[in-house]
Protein backbone atom coordinates (compact mmCIF):
# COMPACT_ATOMS: atom_id res chain seq x y z
CA UNK A 1 0.00 0.00 0.00
CA UNK A 2 0.80 3.72 -0.33
CA UNK A 3 0.37 6.68 2.32
CA UNK A 4 1.37 10.12 1.28
CA UNK A 5 3.76 12.11 3.74
CA UNK A 6 4.03 16.09 3.34
CA UNK A 7 2.72 15.29 -0.06
CA UNK A 8 5.91 12.48 -0.74
CA UNK A 9 3.94 8.59 -2.03
CA UNK A 10 5.33 6.42 0.54
CA UNK A 11 5.63 2.58 0.44
CA UNK A 12 3.64 1.32 3.73
CA UNK A 13 2.81 -2.21 4.90
CA UNK A 14 -0.20 -3.28 6.59
CA UNK A 15 0.74 -3.18 10.70
CA UNK A 16 2.79 -0.14 10.34
CA UNK A 17 2.44 2.77 12.29
CA UNK A 18 2.92 6.72 10.66
CA UNK A 19 6.01 7.04 12.43
CA UNK A 20 7.53 3.60 11.53
CA UNK A 21 7.20 4.79 7.59
CA UNK A 22 8.52 8.50 8.21
CA UNK A 23 11.38 7.04 9.93
CA UNK A 24 12.21 4.81 7.01
CA UNK A 25 11.78 7.68 4.63
CA UNK A 26 13.68 9.90 6.95
CA UNK A 27 10.93 12.40 7.62
CA UNK A 28 11.70 14.43 11.02
CA UNK A 29 8.77 13.53 13.80
CA UNK A 30 9.95 14.57 17.16
CA UNK A 31 9.36 11.39 19.93
CA UNK A 32 9.92 11.34 22.98
CA UNK A 33 8.35 8.09 24.94
CA UNK A 34 9.34 5.97 21.20
CA UNK A 35 11.94 3.38 20.95
CA UNK A 36 11.99 0.92 18.62
CA UNK A 37 13.10 -2.19 20.82
CA UNK A 38 9.20 -1.06 22.69
CA UNK A 39 6.11 -1.49 22.38
CA UNK A 40 4.60 2.51 21.62
CA UNK A 41 2.25 3.77 24.38
CA UNK A 42 1.76 7.45 23.01
CA UNK A 43 2.35 9.23 26.49
CA UNK A 44 4.24 12.20 25.11
CA UNK A 45 1.85 12.95 22.15
CA UNK A 46 5.04 14.96 20.77
CA UNK A 47 4.67 12.56 17.61
CA UNK A 48 1.44 14.00 16.89
CA UNK A 49 0.66 14.26 13.35
CA UNK A 50 -2.51 15.67 11.18
CA UNK A 51 -4.16 12.89 8.87
CA UNK A 52 -6.87 12.96 6.33
CA UNK A 53 -8.20 10.49 3.55
CA UNK A 54 -9.80 10.97 0.27
CA UNK A 55 -12.47 8.78 1.13
CA UNK A 56 -13.14 11.03 4.44
CA UNK A 57 -15.20 13.49 3.06
CA UNK A 58 -13.21 16.39 4.06
CA UNK A 59 -12.23 15.53 7.85
CA UNK A 60 -8.68 15.78 8.99
CA UNK A 61 -7.97 15.13 13.11
CA UNK A 62 -4.33 14.81 14.53
CA UNK A 63 -3.40 11.82 15.70
CA UNK A 64 -0.32 10.43 17.48
CA UNK A 65 1.87 9.29 14.71
CA UNK A 66 3.57 6.18 16.96
CA UNK A 67 0.83 4.43 17.36
CA UNK A 68 -1.67 5.26 14.55
CA UNK A 69 -1.89 2.64 11.68
CA UNK A 70 -1.67 3.09 7.91
CA UNK A 71 -4.33 2.45 5.63
CA UNK A 72 -3.83 2.82 2.47
CA UNK A 73 -3.97 6.36 0.91
CA UNK A 74 -3.70 7.87 4.03
CA UNK A 75 -2.44 11.46 4.19
CA UNK A 76 -0.30 13.05 6.55
CA UNK A 77 0.76 16.41 7.43
CA UNK A 78 3.99 16.23 10.18
CA UNK A 79 4.27 20.09 9.80
CA UNK A 80 0.90 21.51 9.33
CA UNK A 81 -0.17 24.95 11.58
CA UNK A 82 -2.56 22.58 13.93
CA UNK A 83 0.69 20.32 14.53
CA UNK A 84 3.21 23.00 14.63
CA UNK A 85 0.78 24.81 17.19
CA UNK A 86 -0.02 21.87 19.43
CA UNK A 87 3.63 20.72 19.35
CA UNK A 88 4.80 24.07 20.49
CA UNK A 89 1.98 23.72 23.67
CA UNK A 90 3.59 20.33 24.36
CA UNK A 91 6.99 21.63 24.75
CA UNK A 92 6.08 24.75 26.55
CA UNK A 93 4.48 22.73 29.06
CA UNK A 94 7.31 20.06 29.23
CA UNK A 95 9.85 22.94 29.87
CA UNK A 96 7.35 24.09 32.27
CA UNK A 97 7.66 21.00 34.06
CA UNK A 98 10.92 20.21 33.26
CA UNK A 99 12.70 23.52 33.49
CA UNK A 100 16.28 21.85 34.21
CA UNK A 101 16.58 19.78 31.44
CA UNK A 102 18.40 20.99 28.52
CA UNK A 103 16.99 18.20 26.13
CA UNK A 104 13.77 19.35 26.53
CA UNK A 105 14.47 22.79 26.48
CA UNK A 106 16.67 22.44 23.33
CA UNK A 107 13.81 20.36 21.51
CA UNK A 108 11.70 23.64 22.47
CA UNK A 109 13.50 26.30 21.03
CA UNK A 110 14.18 24.00 17.92
CA UNK A 111 10.54 23.80 17.28
CA UNK A 112 9.54 27.55 18.16
CA UNK A 113 9.36 30.47 20.49
CA UNK A 114 9.53 28.74 23.76
CA UNK A 115 5.94 30.38 25.77
CA UNK A 116 7.08 30.28 29.96
CA UNK A 117 4.60 29.12 31.64
CA UNK A 118 4.48 29.12 35.12
CA UNK A 119 6.80 26.82 36.62
CA UNK A 120 6.98 23.49 38.58
CA UNK A 121 10.12 23.78 39.95
CA UNK A 122 10.89 20.19 41.87
CA UNK A 123 14.08 19.85 39.80
CA UNK A 124 12.47 16.91 38.36
CA UNK A 125 13.70 15.93 34.78
CA UNK A 126 11.07 12.96 34.49
CA UNK A 127 8.43 13.80 31.64
CA UNK A 128 6.61 10.72 32.45
CA UNK A 129 7.56 8.56 29.32
CA UNK A 130 7.29 5.34 30.78
CA UNK A 131 10.35 4.57 28.73
CA UNK A 132 11.98 3.48 32.03
CA UNK A 133 9.48 1.11 33.16
CA UNK A 134 8.69 -0.55 29.89
CA UNK A 135 12.46 -1.12 29.32
CA UNK A 136 12.51 -2.36 33.11
CA UNK A 137 9.27 -4.85 32.23
CA UNK A 138 11.52 -6.51 28.85
CA UNK A 139 14.40 -6.62 31.19
CA UNK A 140 12.09 -9.29 33.08
CA UNK A 141 12.77 -7.18 36.14
CA UNK A 142 9.81 -5.11 37.23
CA UNK A 143 12.02 -2.87 39.62
CA UNK A 144 10.25 0.55 39.14
CA UNK A 145 6.95 1.40 38.30
CA UNK A 146 4.67 4.63 38.49
CA UNK A 147 3.49 5.28 41.77
CA UNK A 148 1.07 8.15 42.98
CA UNK A 149 -1.37 9.83 41.51
CA UNK A 150 -2.14 13.38 39.58
CA UNK A 151 0.55 15.68 39.72
CA UNK A 152 2.56 13.50 42.50
CA UNK A 153 3.07 10.60 40.04
CA UNK A 154 5.83 9.79 39.64
CA UNK A 155 8.60 6.90 38.59
CA UNK A 156 10.12 4.96 41.78
CA UNK A 157 10.68 1.32 43.36
CA UNK A 158 7.40 0.11 45.59
CA UNK A 159 7.17 1.78 48.06
CA UNK A 160 10.11 4.36 47.47
CA UNK A 161 12.29 1.45 49.22
CA UNK A 162 15.35 0.41 47.81
CA UNK A 163 14.77 -1.41 44.65
CA UNK A 164 15.20 -4.92 45.60
CA UNK A 165 14.12 -6.27 42.13
CA UNK A 166 16.64 -4.44 40.45
CA UNK A 167 19.78 -5.98 38.81
CA UNK A 168 21.30 -2.87 38.54
CA UNK A 169 21.40 -3.67 34.21
CA UNK A 170 21.36 0.46 33.93
CA UNK A 171 18.74 0.06 30.77
CA UNK A 172 16.63 2.33 32.96
CA UNK A 173 19.21 4.70 32.98
CA UNK A 174 20.06 4.62 29.27
CA UNK A 175 17.03 5.01 27.86
CA UNK A 176 15.67 7.95 29.76
CA UNK A 177 15.83 10.82 27.07
CA UNK A 178 16.15 13.29 29.90
CA UNK A 179 18.86 12.22 32.51
CA UNK A 180 16.36 11.87 35.07
CA UNK A 181 17.26 8.91 36.63
CA UNK A 182 20.76 9.15 38.59
CA UNK A 183 22.92 6.22 38.03
CA UNK A 184 26.77 6.38 39.35
CA UNK A 185 29.19 3.94 37.47
CA UNK A 186 32.74 3.51 39.49
CA UNK A 187 35.64 1.69 38.58
CA UNK A 188 34.33 -1.50 40.49
CA UNK A 189 30.55 -0.76 41.96
CA UNK A 190 27.48 0.82 40.45
CA UNK A 191 24.75 2.79 42.20
CA UNK A 192 21.02 3.62 41.34
CA UNK A 193 17.66 3.51 42.65
CA UNK A 194 19.35 3.51 46.32
CA UNK A 195 21.19 -0.16 45.61
CA UNK A 196 24.94 -0.75 44.78
CA UNK A 197 25.94 -3.28 43.34
CA UNK A 198 29.38 -4.76 42.20
CA UNK A 199 30.41 -4.75 38.72
CA UNK A 200 32.48 -8.29 37.41
CA UNK A 201 35.83 -6.85 36.19
CA UNK A 202 37.41 -7.92 32.87
CA UNK A 203 39.41 -10.52 33.12
CA UNK A 204 41.61 -9.64 30.72
CA UNK A 205 41.83 -5.73 30.91
CA UNK A 206 40.01 -5.35 34.16
CA UNK A 207 37.34 -2.69 32.95
CA UNK A 208 33.58 -3.22 34.13
CA UNK A 209 31.60 -5.88 32.41
CA UNK A 210 28.07 -5.95 33.74
CA UNK A 211 26.85 -5.95 37.42
CA UNK A 212 27.46 -9.52 38.89
CA UNK A 213 23.63 -8.85 39.72
CA UNK A 214 22.96 -8.49 36.24
CA UNK A 215 25.03 -11.89 35.33
CA UNK A 216 23.13 -13.70 37.49
CA UNK A 217 19.48 -12.44 36.50
CA UNK A 218 21.39 -13.49 32.62
CA UNK A 219 22.15 -16.93 33.46
CA UNK A 220 19.52 -17.64 35.37
CA UNK A 221 16.03 -16.20 33.02
CA UNK A 222 17.88 -16.51 29.66
CA UNK A 223 20.08 -19.24 30.03
CA UNK A 224 23.48 -17.82 28.91
CA UNK A 225 26.71 -19.09 30.02
CA UNK A 226 28.55 -17.62 33.09
CA UNK A 227 31.55 -17.95 30.72
CA UNK A 228 30.44 -15.15 28.21
CA UNK A 229 30.29 -12.41 31.25
CA UNK A 230 34.02 -13.00 32.19
CA UNK A 231 35.74 -10.54 29.31
CA UNK A 232 34.79 -6.99 28.11
CA UNK A 233 32.92 -6.55 24.79
CA UNK A 234 36.57 -4.32 23.62
CA UNK A 235 38.18 -7.97 24.70
CA UNK A 236 36.05 -10.25 23.21
CA UNK A 237 36.59 -8.78 20.04
CA UNK A 238 40.39 -8.37 20.07
CA UNK A 239 40.17 -11.85 21.08
CA UNK A 240 38.28 -13.26 18.14
CA UNK A 241 40.30 -10.72 15.61
CA UNK A 242 43.43 -12.86 17.40
CA UNK A 243 41.57 -16.14 16.96
CA UNK A 244 40.77 -15.02 12.96
CA UNK A 245 44.88 -13.79 12.39
CA UNK A 246 46.34 -17.08 13.74
CA UNK A 247 44.18 -19.34 11.84
CA UNK A 248 44.68 -16.94 8.11
CA UNK A 249 48.74 -17.36 9.08
S1 LIG B 1 6.44 9.33 20.59
FE1 LIG B 1 4.36 9.12 20.09
S2 LIG B 1 3.37 9.82 21.85
FE2 LIG B 1 5.46 9.92 22.41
Amino acid sequence: MHIFINGKKLIATKGETVLSVAKRNRVDIPTLCHHDALEPVGACRLCTVEITHEDWNGWKGLVTSCLYPVVDGLVVATDSPAVVRLRQTILDLLVARCPESAVIRDLAEKHGPVTEYKRHTDGSKCIMCYLCTRACAAVGCHAISAVNRGTLKEIAPPFHQDAIACVGCGTCAAICPTGHIQMTDKPRTREIWGRTFDFIQCEDCGAPVITAAYRDFAVQHQKLDESYYTTCTACKKKRTAQRFSTVGA
